[in-house]
């Protein structure tokens, strides 16, 4: 099976971005640890990041083409205001699991709502880089 990893903007800066919310941990080892799970379930992870809205669009729309089973997306800021990025996955249609480091809920306001929640399989929030081996896992047994 194919699984996207989709992270969006800032995402890039993990390590050194506000730790209090985000961990020490870099994107770069999040996805490492990602691939190693990838080998002992036998999936192929394909990832990308972007701080570019219109990038994770067109990222999104490829994935049809590419035969992409599931998709695992972090869409950082664009969670609460990308009406577009939404309308991207509603598009391709791909079942997906949104991931947020961050307990988006014990946070402001405007983290409260997401433009994803209501089309994802699931959601995970607030448990930092192990999120990602749990929705990775999860994909795997909904690929079953
Ligand atoms: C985030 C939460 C978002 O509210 C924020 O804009 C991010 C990261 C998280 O992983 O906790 O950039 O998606």
């Amino acid at each position: 099976a194919n699984i996207l990893v989709l992270n969006g903007p800032n995402l890039n800066m993990l390590g050194k971005r506000e730790p209090e919310h985000y961990g020490r941990q870099t994107l770069s080892g999040i996805i490492e640890e990602l691939e190693t799970l990838a080998d002992e379930y036998e999936v192929r992870l394909h990832h990308f990041q972007s701080n570019a809205e219109h990038e994770l669009v067109e990222r999104v729309q490829e994935a049809l083409d590419e035969k992409i089973d599931f998709i695992l997306i972090n869409p950082a800021a664009f969670t609460h205001t990308s009406v577009a990025l939404r309308d991207a996955m509603a598009t391709v249609k791909i079942p997906f699991i949104e991931i947020h480091l961050s307990n988006i809920h014990k946070r402001e306001d405007f983290r409260q709502h997401s433009f994803f929640s209501d089309l994802a399989e699931g959601v995970i929030a607030g448990l930092g880089p192990i999120g990602y081996q749990l929705a990775l896992a999860a994909a795997v047994e909904k690929l079953k």
